[in-house]
């Protein structure tokens, strides 16, 4: 599909033709996100007033209540629904030749505006595509006689189906009220699934009429350790406190949690159903049962409910006392979620202890079961037939394909370090929906790339023919909240995220981000207006580590207007009381300054902490003779830390003039180390960038230039040297604790555009 903005007018044309206004009008007069498949521009607009009518069958009697209440809030008026012709109307047509699902046709000229859909949800779309074209003030009641729309014409439809995003409410509780402006904000950004992860070890947050003690007990629990760390982050960030509203004292102790009455879920899912968003539940088994187990040791195979290695002891698949439970858990979730979709997880399952287990070993020899992934699998293709036999599809996470997997479940992808699962999966015949941990978990600490890596991802890998990827019906964002305990920091961690996964999903044209990133400029008023906590754009161009050999030099642009940045020298945090930062600010002896911007009403953006150095400029060392590239030494090991491969045992080496890993190295987790020299073409102050999952450390001369140790995602730190030409020793450290690596290597000298380091740099 082909993203279309075309102007009809001559005048505009001609503006367009001078190359000078015509994109950036076009943003500001549209900044609809998702973009629409086809939008053509004209002059002029459509007036509303309270005197404006919605003209409609009985078909998009919903929707014309919801354009009805989008347009009140506006006029502080009701307008009139009418199901007769009327001179000044937006009109919802039922139109049969719209075919695809969710599309829909607009056209609003200065007389009248004309929806078109077959299906309720095309309108509802277009309902939440005019929302985008009215005046902020709208979402926050602001009160005007008249509001008018531009003239256009819309052809729209999504390239996905699945468009989806998760919210885990175990880890930590989310409220009704909560639950509504996701969905809210989702049906925005024509979003259309909410994945709800209802249960897990740390609560279970459903009602289950026949296992009261799943709610009474288990969905409370006294601080854990994730509580604890959120309560230390909470001393300098404030979205860390835990929500207040969950937490209870109960006999004398500190309880966190809370759960839904099925009444309070079904009023949720009537919400979501009327903005067109499909509430999926998981009750995620045959593992993370820890709630559930407290209460019912019978669904163990030991009557054991401990952590093993690094999962929880999972219910047992060779009792049926444990198909009796779970089937009737199922039963009543499938009377509170109409969904054809019902999740039930089947994610990181600690299988040993079936394999001790007699009932195990009695059912295995009598299925002619040969493993416990096997084992694993007939519980999930067992509890798929139920699913079927009441009209449901089951999903399951991606491991749930390990030990063979009927082709009508579907598979929901997260194991980015599996990388083949998803064609596994397809080539299996299953559907797959692709949620992978890069760059799809939004519980991953938000950086200066993670929009864009949103924006570019492709659903469909590479190797999957066009029969195939029909197969693959969308993505979805996953919010798992370890980390994430209350509401202001969930806004943060999914916005602005969410809108380009929108966009990714829905209009899918990669070459539109720069467009994307002016109208996001727009929709963050709009975010505004709806009191959303998001992520304010980074400060652009920061580096971790700054070397000076005289005097530094710091000047921040603001990211969007309206933001004001403030810094300390003395370490503490900036606050809303902290000095402006001058533009720029002079830096005389080494000290660290602490920025962050600040909304108008002081919310406080990221903190960065820019460590100034003072540093003579290194001199080069002599080599001679040089060879080229670098010497690497690769150790087949666990490490937690870079440090730790100097004791290791070496496993090979090898050489190579380009920081990467060799493509033959298969080892789940292992570490290299890249030595020799640089040999750097001037003088200069010299920046470099190292992105790496997990760990790394780069050493230039007798300076750490970039630390970023540890067992981590995919992030980016930097630092700088200075440097006189010539060649300069040369390390890297890498490690890989397991789970999908990257490593990348940039560098800019005085201010220029990070890129790549030539190989011809690297001697030894
Ligand atoms: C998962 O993240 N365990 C699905």
């Amino acid at each position: 599909m082909k993203v279309i903005t075309k102007y009809l007018s001559l005048a505009a044309l001609m503006l367009a033709c001078t190359g000078s206004v015509s994109a950036q009008e076009t943003t500001a007069k549209f900044p609809l996100i998702p973009y629409p498949a086809q939008l053509t521009a004209g002059e002029g607009s459509f007036t509303i007033t309270a005197k404006t009518s919605i003209v409609t069958s009985n078909a998009f009697n919903t929707e014309a209540y919801a354009l009805k209440d989008l347009l009140r809030k506006g006029l502080g008026k009701p307008i009139e629904v009418s199901k007769v012709k009327k001179a000044h109307a937006i009109n919802l047509v039922y139109d049969a030749s719209i075919t695809t699902p969710e599309a829909y046709r607009m056209s609003v000229t200065k007389e009248q505006v004309v929806i078109r859909a077959k299906d309720p949800a095309g309108v509802f779309h277009a309902v939440e595509t005019i929302r985008q074209l009215l005046p902020v003030g709208v979402e926050a009641g602001v009160v005007q006689k008249q509001l008018s729309l531009p003239v256009v014409a819309i052809e729209d439809a999504p390239v996905y189906e699945w468009r989806g995003m998760h919210l885990d409410v175990s880890r930590h509780f989310f409220s009704v009220s909560y639950l509504k402006k996701f969905i809210d904000r989702m049906a925005l950004y024509k979003m259309n699934k909410l994945h709800l992860h209802l249960t897990d070890d740390q609560g279970w947050r459903i009602e289950i009429k026949k296992y009261p003690l799943l709610t009474q007990a288990g969905a409370w629990r006294t601080f854990n350790n994730q509580d604890s760390a959120c309560i230390k982050k909470a001393k300098d960030n404030p979205d860390f406190v835990i929500d207040k509203e969950h937490i209870i004292q109960k006999d004398g102790k500190t309880l966190y949690g809370g759960f839904y009455t099925q009444d309070e879920m079904k009023g949720v899912v009537a919400y979501a159903a009327a903005r067109h968003i499909d509430i999926v539940p998981e009750i995620d088994m045959p593992g993370h049962m820890m709630a559930a187990i407290n209460s019912y040791p019978f669904l163990t195979c030991d009557g054991e409910n401990k952590w093993g290695e690094l999962f929880t002891k999972p219910i047992c698949p060779c009792n049926e006392t444990t198909f009796e439970f779970a089937e009737n858990v199922f039963t009543e979730i499938m009377q509170i979620f109409p969904s054809k979709y019902i999740h039930i997880g089947g994610d990181e399952v600690d299988r040993t202890n079936w394999g001790k287990s007699e009932a195990c070993k009695a059912l295995m020899a009598k299925e002619g079961i040969k493993d416990l992934a096997g084992l694993h699998s007939y519980f999930i293709n067992r509890m798929e037939k139920f699913f079927n036999s009441k009209g449901r599809k089951l999903i399951g996470w991606d491991e749930v394909i390990e030990g063979g997997i009927s082709p009508t479940a579907i598979i929901m992808y997260w194991r980015t370090w599996v990388p083949d699962a998803p064609v596994k999966a397809v080539k299996n015949g299953n559907t797959v929906i692709m949620t992978p941990g890069e760059p799809l978990y939004f519980d991953n600490q938000p950086d200066q790339y993670s929009v864009s890596r949103v924006y570019h991802f492709n659903p469909v890998p590479k190797v999957l023919n066009a029969e195939e990827a029909k197969s693959i019906i969308g993505a979805q964002a996953n919010l798992w909240s370890e980390m994430i305990p209350s509401e202001k920091r969930a806004d943060y961690m999914y916005m602005p995220r969410m809108t380009a996964l929108s966009e990714m999903l829905w209009t899918h044209q990669e070459s539109e981000y720069d467009s994307y990133l002016q109208r996001l400029t727009e929709q963050y008023k709009r975010m505004d207006a709806l009191k959303i906590n998001y992520r304010l754009p980074d400060l652009p161009n920061l580096l971790n580590q700054y070397v000076f050999t005289k005097e530094g030099k710091l000047s921040i642009t603001s990211p969007l207007p309206g933001l004001t940045i403030r810094y300390t020298t003395d370490g503490t945090l900036p606050d809303t009381k902290s000095p402006v930062l001058p533009s720029p600010l002079t830096i005389s002896k080494s000290e660290l300054v602490r920025v962050a911007a600040f909304t108008p009403t002081g919310t406080r953006g990221d903190v960065y902490n820019l460590n100034y150095t003072q540093q003579q400029m290194l001199g080069p060392v002599k080599i001679a003779p040089p060879k080229p590239g670098l010497t690497a030494t690769y150790y087949k090991a666990f490490f937690k830390k870079t440090a730790l491969m100097q004791n290791a045992k070496v496993d090979s080496t090898f050489s190579t003039d380009k920081i990467e890993v060799p493509a033959t190295v298969k080892a789940p987790s292992f570490g290299i180390t890249y030595k020799g020299y640089i040999d750097v073409p001037t003088d200069g102050i010299y920046s470099f960038y190292l992105t790496c999952d997990d760990g790394g450390v780069l050493y230039i001369g007798d300076k750490t230039v970039v630390d970023n140790d540890g067992n981590h995602s995919a992030q980016e730190r930097s630092g700088q040297v200075a440097l006189k030409m010539g060649a300069h020793p040369f390390k890297l450290d890498f490690i890989e604790g397991g789970g999908g690596f990257k490593l990348l290597l940039k560098y800019s000298v005085n201010g220029s555009a990070p890129q790549d380091v030539p190989a011809s740099w690297f001697k030894n």
